[in-house]
């Protein structure tokens, strides 16, 4: 576990200790960085958290330090330090000293990659779970006096797929998205009047990259986009707007919001 603040001594009075701050995990590149980029473009500090990215999440710290001084912080944590309460603890303190407050926690990481049946391993389940389900509900309750202390929020990342339209050969990705779908609902009952909890569901936002094995040829790009009624996969910018809808959203808590084009309407619950 680790800390930078790329902070710029040149400019201490440029500090604003009234802007909120936002935590996104998992955020140094694609979606979570998209949602970093836009609440710090709104006024918010932001704190990015990476596991292996580490390069990229300083470099999108340096930028927005630059545009705006000690205004975003990196930590970098593998999110299994939630499997034990001293790590835990560790984390969650060294979030909250680093801006002394938190405004709204979104839950972002996560671990995506097909178990057809029969090749299902406890590796699989404990990765695919920790991620996508254990680790948001051990940071909201590590995290809750603080956001209640701020009337702050929770946002998690969930999928189309969590609910009634499962994956194809990712069931354990999608029971765990169902989990952290049923969190959404629970936390938000469990956790008014103070915290708000809500959820958002992307459909395709951005493919998987190139170079990783889950990379999509042209032709089954092209089969998605068919898929999708507006026609375009959607952008990572397309889930930040609603981030920060629901950051503002007062009256809004168990909420989730589908973002995917309409594609959940063609779905037909399997691989299409
Ligand atoms: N992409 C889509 O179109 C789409 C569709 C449906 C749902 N979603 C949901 O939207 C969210 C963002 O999607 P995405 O495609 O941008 O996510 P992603 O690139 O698959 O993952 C985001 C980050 O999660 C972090 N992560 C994974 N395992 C971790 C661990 N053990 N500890 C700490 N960090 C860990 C990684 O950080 P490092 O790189 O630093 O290791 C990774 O960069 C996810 O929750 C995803 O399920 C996305």
């Amino acid at each position: 576990m680790s800390y930078s603040n790329h902070r710029h001594a040149n400019h201490p009075e440029s500090i604003n200790t009234l802007a909120p701050v936002m935590l996104v995990t998992g955020s140094a590149k694609r979606i979570g960085a998209a949602i970093i980029r836009a609440a710090h473009c709104q006024g918010y500090r932001v704190i990015i958290h990476c596991h292996h990215s580490q390069t990229e999440a300083d470099r999108l710290a340096e930028s927005l330090n630059t545009n705006r001084a000690n205004s975003a912080a990196v930590v970098v944590a593998d999110l299994s330090i939630i499997n034990s309460n001293t790590t835990l603890s560790r984390f969650t303190q060294i979030i909250i000293k680093i801006f002394g407050q938190l405004d709204v926690l979104v839950h972002n990481a996560s671990r995506f990659y097909p178990t057809p049946i029969g090749s299902i391993d406890y590796d699989q389940w404990d990765e695919l779970f920790l991620t996508n389900a254990k680790a948001p509900l051990l940071l909201s309750q590590a995290f809750l006096p603080y956001l209640q202390a701020q009337h702050g929020c929770i946002i998690s990342l969930l999928d189309i797929h969590a609910h009634d339209k499962p994956f194809g050969n990712y069931v354990v990705y999608n029971m765990a998205k169902a989990a952290h779908r049923m969190m959404v609902q629970s936390l938000a009952l469990d956790m008014a009047p103070y915290v708000r909890v809500n959820g958002i569901a992307p459909g395709v936002n951005i493919l998987p990259d190139t170079n990783s094995d889950q990379a999509l040829n042209a032709t089954q790009q092209q089969s998605i986009i068919a898929s999708i009624p507006m026609q375009r996969i959607g952008t990572p910018d397309d889930i930040a707007h609603s981030v920060l809808y629901l950051a503002q959203a007062s009256y809004v808590t168990g909420e989730i919001i589908k973002v995917d084009g309409g594609r959940s309407l063609t779905l037909a619950g399997s691989t299409d």
